[in-house]
Order: C-alpha cells, then structure tokens, then sequence
C-alpha cells in the first residue's frame, strides 16, 4: 500500500516536473536560440537573415517526423559534440562545449556534465513544446 501511495505521488508530480523543466528551457532558449531560431522557433530570429544555412522550421519537427516528437535527436543535435566535422558544416554552435565551460568549472567534470545534460533536456521539452 505504501509502494502504491509513493508511485501514486510520484506519478502526480511528473506534470509538475514537466513543467518546470519546460520553463528552464523557455529561459535558455530565449537566451541562446532564439536569436537565430526565433521566439516561436520558426527561423525568423534577428540573426537568421546572416547565416549561410537556411534555418530550419523547430515548430514543424514532428510533423516531418511522421507526427512524433523526435527527442533524441534534437537533444543530440542541440548538444552538438557527436556530430562529424565535415559531415555536418555546422553553422550552430556546439552547445554542450559552450555549456560546459559555465558548468565544469563550478561543479568539476563530472558535475558538469550532468548540468550539460539538465540544460540540454529542458532545451529539448522547451523545442517539443513548440510544436503544431
Ligand atoms: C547562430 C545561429 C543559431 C543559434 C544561436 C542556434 N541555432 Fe539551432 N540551428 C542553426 C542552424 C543554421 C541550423 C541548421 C543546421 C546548421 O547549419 O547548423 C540549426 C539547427 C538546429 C536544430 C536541428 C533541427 C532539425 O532540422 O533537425 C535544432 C534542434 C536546433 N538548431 C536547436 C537550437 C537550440 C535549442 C538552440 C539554443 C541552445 C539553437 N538551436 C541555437 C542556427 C542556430
């Protein structure tokens, strides 16, 4: 019974964590991205007028995606350091790499790393909820 009460609150509180992490995101995003990506992430930023590339629509990921959300790849493609040089001529910056060098020094390697990667899911919950 007391297995079920704690699931029970534990499952009550994920909205709650959701929407917290949503608004961490919201934070940074208008912070980093917006610049280029734009408020609602439709690639209308001040800056996306000087990028060679064209800027992708973030509002319109899960519907070229088949209607679902992809999650990990956007965390992967925010976070930047997996991508091949040559392969992708990237023109965003690598965030993880910028992220780390705030966190690390504050909280140490490892630390650091798990910063990096509370960022970069509330970047990602932030871009999914742009979505139409
Ligand atoms: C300097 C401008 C710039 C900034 C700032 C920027 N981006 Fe980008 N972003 C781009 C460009 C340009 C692309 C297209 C790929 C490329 O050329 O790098 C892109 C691609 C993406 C993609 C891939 C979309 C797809 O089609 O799969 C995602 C997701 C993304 N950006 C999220 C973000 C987030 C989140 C931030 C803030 C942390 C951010 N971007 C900041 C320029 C920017």
């Amino acid at each position: 019974m007391r297995m079920l009460a704690a699931a029970i609150s534990f499952l009550a509180m994920l909205p709650a964590a959701a929407a917290d992490e949503i608004a961490e995101g919201e934070k940074q995003y208008l912070a980093s991205c917006a610049v280029c990506h734009g408020e609602t992430g439709r690639g209308d930023g001040p800056a996306a007028a000087d990028l060679a590339a064209p800027l992708p629509d973030l509002s319109l990921l899960a519907r070229l995606n088949g209607g679902e959300f992809p999650y990990w790849k956007v965390f992967i493609t925010i976070d930047g350091r997996y991508l091949i040089p040559g392969h992708d001529q990237r023109e965003m910056p690598v965030w993880a790499r910028d992220y780390l060098a705030i966190d690390a020094p504050k909280l140490g390697p490892r630390g650091g790393e798990a910063a990096v990667g509370e960022r970069l899911h509330a970047l990602a919950a932030y871009v999914e909820s742009l979505q139409r």
